[in-house]
């Protein structure tokens, strides 16, 4: 079996790493480092060691643990095509469907996901039978979206969303690259009022909880966007909303003034 060790920094950005590995083999990679420091920590205790660096994109606060990471472990640093020049350390490029690494019958599949960058993977981890979990980095997060300002596109982000993530089986857990639960929770009861289900999970969710995309559907304005709840709160703002894609766009630019 896969594992898989959230490794949080408590920085203004709420930055998540993650450690996935294999205890039988004690081979590890690591997504998006931001503390060196704290991630050999824990693969010395944990008794593993970095054989690669995954960089979901290309913003410095997922790669600026690239060269420490990579002197102190000698791990190959992979990332996106299109951000070759901006990954620190990049030796190997991705690209939608390779495995970076499979262990007994589970494994780790590159998704291309575009919207936050032009530039922006996705890691899938699945078993023959089902897609176990997805490490998102600034695409999908709890009960939000990534942002599209620094080099993205919220059209395309749309796209991501709908024709990807939203295929994904309830069971999946979300691994995001940042915590955004507490704000994310609070324009959610903005833009989708009416939604019990939010309401009863909020008295229950403990700090840094793995949400399923089942839950997320559930919670998330985002996936929402096709309720009652969500357009009649759009309308009641003065919003003007037609199709899909346009509650997507509003949701999208009410949450970047938020
Ligand atoms: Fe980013």
């Amino acid at each position: 079996m896969i594992e898989v060790l959230p490794i949080f920094t408590n920085s203004p950005l709420r930055n998540f790493s993650y450690l996935v590995y294999s205890n039988r083999t004690g081979e590890a990679y690591c997504i998006d480092p931001f503390d060196a420091k704290s991630i050999l920590t824990h693969t010395r205790n944990l008794g593993v060691k970095i054989k690669g660096i995954l960089n979901t994109h290309e913003h410095g606060d997922h790669t600026q643990g690239n060269l420490e990471l990579k002197e102190e472990t000698k791990a190959i640093v992979y990332g996106h095509k299109d951000a070759k020049d901006k990954i620190p350390g990049l030796d190997k490029v991705l690209k939608e469907g390779d495995i970076v690494f499979s262990f007994e019958e589970e494994s780790l599949v590159v998704w291309d996901t575009p919207g936050h960058t032009f530039s922006h993977l996705s890691f899938v981890r699945k078993n023959p039978k089902t897609i176990l979990g997805i490490f998102s980095g600034d695409t999908l997060f709890n009960v939000g979206v990534g942002n599209c300002f620094r080099g993205g596109d919220p059209n395309v982000m749309y796209e991501t969303i709908s024709s990807r993530f939203e295929t994904l089986p309830d069971s999946c857990l979300l691994y995001p690259g940042h915590d955004y639960w507490e704000n994310n929770l609070k324009f959610a009861e903005h833009v989708d009022p009416k939604n019990e289900f939010r309401e009863n999970f909020k008295s229950k969710v403990k700090p840094f909880q793995v949400s399923e995309i089942g839950e997320e559907k559930k919670l998330n304005p985002f996936f929402r966007r096709n309720t009652n709840s969500v357009k009649e709160r759009l309308v009641s703002l003065n919003e003007t909303i037609s199709d899909d894609r346009s509650v997507f766009l509003t949701l999208r630019r009410l949450r970047d003034h938020w």
